[in-house]
């Protein structure tokens, strides 16, 4: 599909299906498209609509913004959240009312300058409100040209989202620009949906590369996953005579609080004073293969270790009753509460 196609399918759409009914579409002054656009870059269109409206009748006009108190302007922000956009939209409504006689930038480098504003709020200012060739690419616009070209990667990268503005740019037409950069996000905001895209009913199907592979929400890619850290542990699993298991409580706070573990350790010295402590009968030790339990935050990769323990008597610490171990039987279970590798182990052994 070339860019001619690109724009007609697109424009088409929105004759049929666009949205033209929202209160900043009434009036496309700069003032109004700029406040309107700050408002919807972190906050859907349903929750910005009474907040525009209110903030229109309080400050029609950028000299207006401009001479109000900030608290006054932030007061009218209350529940959109990133605060940050009502001071900037108060810094650069100051900046624009006497720097610039009221007159806002129609250009995409200039609108940059302001703060607040980015390159591709700059975009949809500059097309709507001064009916620029000058392109956008928002969240929504980047899922629908992602899955297009089916451009790979995660546009947070910069080579990622530089293609993405290439794509974009080359796509952008010079008439009805305005109705375009509307389409565009309409049809990112209720068609090229991030969980399911209503491809059949999409202008862009029988092009989209995306769709063609049948993949459209590999689009676009994600993060890649920050490598967790490993740990290590040793779990002791220690029988005595009557084919019981020692159990060991965790203290209550810490990974795994309150849980009933096999007594574990992180080093091979450490395992060796496991061993006196518990009353290990040498040479009775048998490894099983590591396995692996991921955390949010690491990996755990245990070494679990049998073992019998010497004869009744020769034991030198173990408390038969203390309170935080207990000899657990796998023929008759106590229902204690342990963490999912224990109890896989356990479920092993039994
Ligand atoms: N999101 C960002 N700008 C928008 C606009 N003008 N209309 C609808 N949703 C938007």
């Amino acid at each position: 599909m070339r860019p001619p196609q690109f724009q007609k399918a697109v424009l088409d759409w929105f004759d049929q299906y666009g949205r033209t009914n929202l209160p900043w579409q009434q009036d496309t002054g700069a003032y109004p498209v700029w406040v309107s656009e700050i408002m919807l870059q972190q906050t859907q269109v349903t929750t910005v609509i009474p907040y525009f409206e209110r903030f229109m009748q309080s400050f029609p006009t950028v000299h207006d913004l401009a001479a109000a108190p900030l608290d006054d302007v932030l007061h009218h922000w209350t529940g959109l959240g990133y605060y940050a956009r009502a001071r900037n939209l108060h810094k650069t409504a100051q900046h624009v009312a006497t720097q610039l006689k009221g007159q806002f930038p129609d250009n995409v480098t200039q609108l940059i300058e302001l703060p607040g504003i980015g390159r591709s709020t700059a975009g949809a200012i500059s097309s709507i409100a001064f009916k620029n060739q000058a392109s956008i690419l928002d969240g929504n616009v980047k899922r629908v040209l992602a899955r297009f070209s089916a451009t790979e990667g995660w546009p947070g990268k910069r080579e990622v989202v530089e293609k993405l503005w290439l794509i974009a740019e080359t796509l952008t037409p010079l008439h009805r620009i305005a109705d375009y950069t509307q389409a565009m996000m309409d049809l990112g905001a209720t068609l090229c949906t991030r969980s399911s895209p209503s491809c059949s009913e999409c202008p862009l199907m029988s092009s989209c590369v995306a769709y063609k592979q049948g993949n459209p929400k590999d689009y676009p890619g994600k993060k890649a996953k920050k490598k967790l850290p490993v740990k290590t542990a040793y779990f002791l699993i220690l029988r005595n005579a009557l084919g019981e298991l020692l159990l060991e409580q965790n203290p209550p706070m810490g990974l795994w609080g309150g849980l009933w573990i096999f007594p574990q350790c992180e080093t091979e010295s450490e395992l060796s004073q496991l061993y006196l402590r518990l009353g290990v009968e040498p040479g009775s030790q048998a490894i099983q293969a590591v396995k692996r339990h991921t955390f949010s935050h690491f990996h755990l990769d245990y070494q679990p270790i049998h073992a019998t323990m010497l004869k009744a008597g020769t034991s030198p610490a173990l408390v038969a009753e203390s309170s935080n171990q207990v000899w657990y039987n796998p023929q008759n279970p106590l229902s204690l509460g342990m963490p999912a590798p224990i109890k896989a182990l356990l479920a092993n052994i039994a």
